[in-house]
């Protein structure tokens, strides 16, 4: 592949296994993209080690209650000035709103740990084994201000086992996650997804 590699951006809370993901995605070739920054609102969070251990400029920002909007700003103009085409939360605590998502218009992705619309929100496992569910599985999506609820690009699914509780079930989830999440950037970096109402269409190679 010639030409200048697509630039993503990074938003993590903690321990960055999905951006783990991205990071070895853009290394063997499977993404024609870099990552130009990862971004935190944790100081400890495992993923800006993670970031440094791979060369990728890592930013903490502090979270101030209140001040989303401020983060976010803060958040963009350094996204912005680091050339970044597509944002990845993976798994960014927080709801984004029309700060970041007006820099980034349709070009924000989240990972998310349920096959949605079930279960938006936090500690989705649970809820999933909770609900008698026999699949469950992980869900990429354009992010919109409608939390949780942006039109899907990659669902994979899993099954739930007898012996499951949340960590088992939640391990098996993360597994697919890793694959889900460098396919969707994939298809977006590629001009493959189009939306279409809640509908995302994705174009043949
Ligand atoms: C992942 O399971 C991700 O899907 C979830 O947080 C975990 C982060 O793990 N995200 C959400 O629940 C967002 N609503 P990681 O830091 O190892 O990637």
């Amino acid at each position: 592949m010639t030409g200048k590699k697509h630039r993503l951006g990074v938003l993590i809370s903690g321990r960055g296994s999905n951006l783990q993901a991205i990071i070895d995605a853009c290394a063997d070739g499977r993404l024609d993209a870099e990552i130009a920054v990862v971004i935190s609102d944790v100081e400890d969070a495992y993923g800006l080690e993670r970031a440094r251990k791979a060369g990728i400029k890592d930013i903490f920002i502090p979270w101030k209650k209140g001040k989303r909007k401020a983060w976010e700003a803060d958040a963009a103009g350094i996204l912005i000035a680091e050339g970044c085409e597509l944002i990845c939360l993976a798994g960014f605590m927080h709801i984004v709103s029309e700060v970041l998502m007006g820099s980034f218009p349709n070009l924000i992705l989240n990972i998310h740990p349920a096959l949605l619309p079930g279960f938006p929100g936090l500690h989705v496992q649970q809820k999933a084994l909770d609900w008698g569910c026999k699949v469950a599985g992980c869900t990429v999506h354009f992010v919109t201000d409608d939390l949780d609820m942006g039109p899907i690009i990659v669902q994979k699914s899993v099954p739930i086992l007898e012996s499951d509780d949340a960590g088992a079930l939640a391990a098996r989830i993360l597994e697919q996650e890793h694959i889900a999440y460098p396919e969707a950037i994939d298809l977006v970096l590629s001009g493959r997804t189009s939306i279409e109402g809640r509908r995302v269409k994705i174009s043949p190679k």
